[in-house]
């Protein structure tokens, strides 16, 4: 067996699909015992079940982190069956509400940002302030965040999605700061388009998966492609690392468009 994160506590939040599955998958092959924190039982018990089948350990802890009695009780039975918790891995978001309800400011409803930034922005708070306190107690942890690029460049009509991720990037470095000296690091992975399945149906629309690839320069990545720099983040390989915000994104972040501007201009290429 693979030992990158060898008895570690993970506790992934939405750990029942896409990133967070990925992510714990990889995660229990690599030595950790999961905690698969999902808001749908049933699709956090599959996840497990399939780990299990592997031979590693993962425990279904059903939870919503929009409610802090919720997280506290995650962290409790957390807390009671391992001892500990090593790494928080946050994912839970609900996609489809992100990809159905956002809109341009001037047109958002009043209801939609507050239950944005309660979902997105809160869910975090309240897992990084209850499984952080935890860690504070053992003086050690890694929490890895789940941003996206839309927090770091504009994306027409994902206004209150953006703001709420853009206070999780912002969060992640003074957070760091806060725990740095208490052996806890916060470090956030923000990925460009990602082949989950809130993401499947759209992709599969004539013309879409082409003009997704014309926003990055490698492929869309697939959930699992995520995975290894997350177990990298939780594991002490990455002991000198906190505050840091990546871009894991098929190289969305590094071009303004896929656009020939020297073509364009008409300038002979150097
Ligand atoms: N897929 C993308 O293209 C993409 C890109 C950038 C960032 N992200 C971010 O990555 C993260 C994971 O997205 P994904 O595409 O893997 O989504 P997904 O839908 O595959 O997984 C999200 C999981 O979160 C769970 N969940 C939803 N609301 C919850 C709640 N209140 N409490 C607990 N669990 C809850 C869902 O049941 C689901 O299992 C999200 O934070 C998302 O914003 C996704």
């Amino acid at each position: 067996m693979a030992d990158r994160v060898r008895e570690k506590v993970a506790v992934v939040t939405g750990g029942g699909s896409g990133m967070g599955r990925a992510g714990a998958v990889l995660l229990a092959a690599e030595g950790a015992r999961i905690v698969v924190a999902d808001i749908d039982e049933d699709k956090g018990a599959q996840v497990c079940a399939s780990i299990r089948a592997e031979g590693h350990e993962a425990t279904a802890i059903p939870v919503d982190v929009r409610s802090a009695a919720s997280v506290q009780a995650l962290v409790r039975e957390t807390v009671q069956r391992h001892g500990r918790i090593d790494v928080l891995y946050h994912n839970a978001v609900d996609v489809k509400f992100v990809n159905e309800q956002d809109r341009r400011l001037t047109e958002l409803p009043e209801e939609t940002w507050d239950r944005m930034i309660d979902l997105v922005l809160r869910g975090t708070f309240l897992c990084c302030k209850y499984i952080g306190r935890q860690m504070l107690a053992q003086k050690s942890g890694s929490i890895i965040l789940t941003a996206t690029v839309d927090a770091l460049v504009g994306c027409a009509g994902l206004d209150s999605y953006t703001a709420a991720k853009g206070g999780v990037v912002a969060m992640t470095r003074s957070l760091a700061a806060g725990l740095a000296r208490d052996g806890v690091r916060v470090n956030a992975i923000c990925p460009g388009f990602v082949a989950t399945e809130p993401q499947l149906a759209w992709m599969e629309k004539p013309g879409s998966r082409a003009l997704m690839e014309q926003l990055h320069l490698l492929p869309v990545a697939a959930p699992e492609q995520i995975a290894p720099f997350v177990v990298y983040l939780a594991s002490d390989e990455s002991a000198v690392v906190t505050g840091g915000v990546f871009p894991i994104d098929s190289g969305y972040m590094a071009f303004k468009a896929n656009f020939n501007v020297m073509g364009a201009m008409n300038t002979e290429p150097r």
